[in-house]
């Protein structure tokens, strides 16, 4: 030991070494050779979807793309380099870790399920179960530093990424940094935020291919399933209305909206107590309490389990929820009653009309969303 001073010394003499010689004295290297030339990234949308509305400061390239897509899936942004955010958001599981309840890397669970990454940039009135948060921007800096996420800190995850092989050119492509330390948190950000925001259904799923007159048509079950689910009485034949669309309407089978479906007991004296208030906890509101953002229901048969908290492990499950789980408080939406009292026609929904609204969700699968290459982990 009391001879390394000394080793140091004398190596020091031999090669000259001065502070500024030592690397990490000056971590920063210029990037102003690298070319950067963004290249705005083109989007075909699928008939009938909505002009997409991009921020400003943040819009599509495909080198932004490309950098957040490379963040997404790289455990560089966990603290022992176990988990990405495709871990819980994973390409198969529609961008979900099919669970209940996600696990971060201390092996501690939320309370709460992983959301499907599906059309984000139409998302109007924030993002969450109980959207309180309103940009992806915002919501990519927040699994980072979460405990029971990937709990690392941003100041680590920055100076990792500097130092990093490949993510200086990366940034540089993308963002036109002059040296490694630009990297930032925002940067970083704003990248993942790109790639969320470019995760856009392409109108393959059978139920467009219907819509759009192309190349198929609906089966029995699943045309009658779209006469419950639309409320619609097409042929002349009465069919009860089950009333989902109202909620998970139009093309991209969410109004964005935040509602009370009917999951969880409670009155006005119990209403403060529920295990998760959802809403409530962002607006303060308390006829709030309860009340949950309307998930899409495109490629709703990959994402299992189901609701907020993924109480639900089936379709099966689900509709019976609606058909005869409804629990009563003073916030549920009037637009959800039990459909189970034979004696009641104009409501009653029988097993057949279970089977038929399920064969009509599975309409909306299409495959080619998640298989996409352009959606794969790179590493
Ligand atoms: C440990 C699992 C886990 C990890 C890791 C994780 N997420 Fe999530 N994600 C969740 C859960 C759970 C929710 C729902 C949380 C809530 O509503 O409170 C969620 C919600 C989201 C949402 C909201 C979607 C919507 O429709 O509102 C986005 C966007 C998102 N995550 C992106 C990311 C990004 C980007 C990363 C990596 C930086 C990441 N997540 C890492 C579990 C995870
Ligand atoms: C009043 C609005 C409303 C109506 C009507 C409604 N839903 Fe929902 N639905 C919601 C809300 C809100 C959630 C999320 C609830 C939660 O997790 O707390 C949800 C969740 C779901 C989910 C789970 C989605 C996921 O990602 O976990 C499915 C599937 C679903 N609904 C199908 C239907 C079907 C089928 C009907 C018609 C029988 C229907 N809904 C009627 C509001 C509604």
């Amino acid at each position: 030991m009391k001879g390394l001073p000394f080793i140091f010394i004398i190596f020091c003499l031999l090669s000259a070494c001065k502070d500024d010689d030592i690397p990490e004295s000056d971590p920063c290297v210029s990037l102003s050779d690298i070319v950067y030339a963004p290249t705005i990234k083109e989007i075909t949308l699928p008939n009938r979807y909505q002009p997409i509305q991009q921020p400003l400061d943040n819009e599509m390239t495909d080198e932004g793309v490309l950098l957040g897509r490379h963040l997404f899936f790289d455990p560089i942004l966990s603290a022992d380099s176990t988990m990405s955010c495709g871990s819980c958001h994973a390409v198969g599981g529609n961008f979900t870790d099919n669970k209940a309840t996600s696990t971060g890397i201390d092996g501690i669970n939320g309370k709460r399920s992983a959301m499907p990454l599906v059309d984000l940039i139409y998302v109007e009135k924030g993002l969450f179960w109980d959207g309180r948060v309103s940009t992806l921007e915002d919501q990519a800096l927040l699994p980072i530093e979460d405990p029971i996420e990937l709990h690392d800190t941003w100041e680590n995850v920055e100076a990792k990424l500097q130092r990093s092989e490949m993510y200086p050119a990366m940034f540089r492509k993308a963002f036109g940094i002059n040296e490694n330390c630009d990297i930032s948190k925002d940067l970083a950000s704003k990248a993942i935020a790109q790639f969320e925001r470019s995760l856009i259904t392409m109108g393959n799923s059978k139920f467009d291919r219907v819509l759009n007159g192309g190349d198929t048509f609906f089966t029995e079950s699943e045309y009658r399933g779209s006469l419950f689910f639309f409320d619609r009485d097409d042929d002349g034949t009465f069919v009860p209305d089950a009333q989902c669309a109202h909620c998970h309407g139009g093309p991209l089978f969410t109004d964005n909206t935040f509602r009370n479906n009917g999951l969880t007991f409670f009155t006005d004296e119990t209403a403060m107590n529920i295990s998760d208030r959802g809403r409530f906890d962002v607006s303060n509101d308390p006829d709030h309490i309860g009340h949950f953002r309307v998930p899409t229901l495109r490629n709703i048969e990959f994402s299992a389990p189901y609701m907020h908290d993924g109480r639900f492990n089936t379709l099966e499950e689900v509709m019976d929820h609606y058909i005869c789980g409804i629990q009563q408080s003073p916030t549920l939406d009037v637009l959800i009653i039990n459909h189970c009292d034979p004696e009641d026609p104009v409501e009653f929904l029988n097993e057949q009309a279970k089977e038929d609204i399920i064969a009509f969700m599975k309409t909306l699968s299409d495959t080619t969303f998640f298989n996409n290459p352009e959606y794969q982990s790179p590493f």
